[in-house]
């Protein structure tokens, strides 16, 4: 039996708050969750089937798979304890290791660096001294990745079997200013609970992420495809044509047509630009309609759907007080021009989201890097019922 049929406890990390979102994608995926921390789902996997969570998942940014837990009082017992797990089914001698930490919290050390320093030698010794010659390693998340967390004397190594995290898709290649990570846009997609079968209409789309997700939705196509190199390819034994059919999976379950609109604006011309050449590069440009011009002015087809905008919030991007009228505007044309729509506002300023004067039916949190967020969802009536004021 090889590491890629040894079932294990894997750990897959996702944005802050959206482990709800994440635990719903494993059960879909016929996965058990047996723990939700709230930036990872813990469950059970061989290294084969993290293959298919690292294809398959949307909001997963590292899909970790437990190699050994131990204890280790200080950085030589952790040392010796590396040393002794057989890295050679882990490992080529000519691979290339990279080895980072979620935690390291132990009295011996003061720098987490000097921790992760320790794995890396303890592996790449033991593999020169089987075969003579050893793996590079530097920070470059392109091969082998192992990860440590140390808390006390308690020690957990997980192969990284994602590598690159999964949120980097590789379709930005022309990120704006201030762009929502690609997990996140499809948490807040996901948890609004559109699928596809609507309009989704995205004024101040910025690099497009939101609608580009919404597309990836909409066409049950795998996140994992616009991606050719992951850590498990990289651990000895793995087998391209395990991968190869998995990929037959995934494009079979795609669909060819969509019959829905979606629809993608910004005010700033380069910045529609750049979305639509990332949508080229996620391979969706084709169903979406780009425009450059006021998110006012963004045209919203009769049947309904979802409209989304995740304007400016004043931490990065504009000024909170100029930017007070924006989100009163946006309340007028939720209220004006999205009748029989549900109405998102993401935005990391409730005080902002205040001014957009509609009653909110849900609010669910989130984070986006350190800022603390709302996905704000409103109700928006066609015709005669009215809206309530906050
Ligand atoms: C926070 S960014 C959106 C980021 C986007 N979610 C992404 O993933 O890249 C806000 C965007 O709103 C646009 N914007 C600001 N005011 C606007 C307006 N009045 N009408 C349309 N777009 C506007 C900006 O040009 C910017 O691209």
């Amino acid at each position: 039996m090889t590491v890629f049929e040894t079932r294990s406890t894997v750990l897959i990390t996702c944005p802050r708050m959206a482990s709800g979102i994440l635990a719903d994608e494993l059960r879909a995926l016929g996965f058990p969750v047996l723990g939700e921390l709230p930036a990872a789902v813990k469950t059970t996997a061989t290294l084969t089937e993290c293959m298919r969570l690292n294809l398959f998942l949307r909001t997963a940014h590292r899909v970790q798979y437990t190699i050994k837990e131990f204890s280790a009082v200080d950085a030589d017992q952790l040392y010796a304890r590396v040393h002794a797990i057989p890295w050679e089914q882990w490992i080529a001698p000519d691979g290339y290791l990279s080895v980072g930490s979620f935690v390291v919290n132990n009295d011996s050390i003061r720098d987490t660096r000097y921790a992760n320093v320790r794995v890396k030698d303890a592996i790449v010794d033991r593999i020169r001294e089987r075969f003579g010659r050893r793996p590079d390693s530097g920070p470059d998340a392109q091969g082998i990745v192992v990860f440590l967390h140390w808390d006390g004397d308690d020690c957990t190594l997980y192969l990284d079997s994602s590598g690159e995290p999964l949120n980097r898709r590789g379709y930005r290649k022309n990120p704006c200013r201030a762009p929502m990570q690609e997990t996140l846009a499809a948490a807040t997609i996901l948890a609004s609970g559109w699928k596809g079968e609507s309009h989704f209409v995205n004024p101040m789309c910025g690099s497009g992420t939101l609608a580009i997700e919404a597309a990836l939705i909409a066409l049950n196509s795998a996140p994992g495809l616009m991606r050719d190199n992951f850590g498990f390819m990289h651990v000895p034994g793995y087998d391209p044509a395990a991968w190869d059919a998995l990929l037959d999976e995934a494009e079979a379950g795609e669909r060819g047509e969509l019959d829905i609109r979606i629809i993608a604006t910004d005010i700033d011309r380069p910045t529609a630009e750049a979305a639509y050449r990332n949508a080229q590069e996620a391979r969706v440009e084709r169903y979406i309609d780009f425009g450059a011009c006021d998110f006012t002015e963004t045209a919203i087809p009769e049947g309904g759907g979802m409209v989304i905008m995740n304007p400016p919030y004043g931490e990065r991007l504009g000024d909170k007080n100029e930017l007070a009228p924006l989100y009163a505007g946006i309340g007028d044309f939720f209220k004006n021009r999205c009748g029989g729509y549900k109405g998102y506002v993401f935005t990391g300023n409730l005080d902002l989201a205040k001014r957009v004067g509609l009653r909110t039916q849900r609010r669910l949190p989130f984070f986006s890097a350190k800022i603390e967020c709302r996905l704000l969802e409103y109700e928006l009536y066609d015709g005669s019922r009215r809206q309530k004021q906050d």
